[in-house]
């Protein structure tokens, strides 16, 4: 923390996958900064550092946010998430999973980000919000079908230089099939049960 009051930096607490983080920033310390500068969790990638490839996507109470449009000091007393707080333990995420199976990347480095908005993604969708693809908007149409078009288009934040967005839009259809059958293996259950 810093001890001097200053009219440029506030002492924060951010909270991040369950762990709180007091420190002092300047107040034009974005929250991608404040992750992987301060904070070290470097997993959370910067792109172009200008909202427009979503390398950066984090959730913020539970909704996908790009990090580096986000001040340090907006996020203090909300949710976090980051990649690195997405597995439950030694379990990955059916999200994680599913792009792990499918090859959903190539050099990895827009992963984190792809990973944690489809996280969103599903959840939104399964909340029956509409996207720019939907043909009944209606409320009481329900949730649209998943087709790869609705991914694509509730995807369309997240810039993919290597051009994985057919593994990367097949692994997101495969995790939204696991959020309604979470009984259905993994490759990490089949390979625990061997
Ligand atoms: S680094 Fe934030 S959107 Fe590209
Ligand atoms: S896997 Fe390389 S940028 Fe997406």
């Amino acid at each position: 923390m810093d001890p001097v009051p200053s009219p440029t930096h506030s002492g924060i607490t951010l909270n991040v996958n369950g762990e709180k983080h007091a420190l002092s920033v300047d107040h034009r310390t974005t929250l991608l900064d404040a992750l992987r500068e301060r904070l070290d969790l470097t997993g959370t990638k910067k792109g172009c550092d200008q909202g427009q490839c979503g390398a950066c996507t984090v959730l913020v109470d539970g909704r996908r946010t790009v990090a580096c449009l986000q001040f340090a000091v907006a996020a203090e007393g909300r949710e976090i998430t980051t990649i690195e707080g997405v597995a439950e333990g030694e379990r990955l995420h059916p999200v994680q999973q599913a792009f792990l199976d499918l090859d959903g990347y190539q050099c990895g480095y827009c992963t984190p980000g792809q990973i944690c908005s489809a996280i969103a993604v599903i959840e939104e969708h399964a909340a029956g919000w509409p996207s720019a693809a939907t043909d009944d908007v209606r409320p009481e149409a329900g949730p649209p079908p998943l087709t790869p078009d609705e991914i694509r288009e509730r995807m369309s934040g997240n810039l993919c230089r290597c051009g994985a967005y057919v593994a990367i839009t097949q692994a997101v259809a495969r995790a939204a099939v696991a959020r309604t059958a979470p009984a259905a293996q993994t490759t990490a259950d089949r390979e625990a049960a061997a």
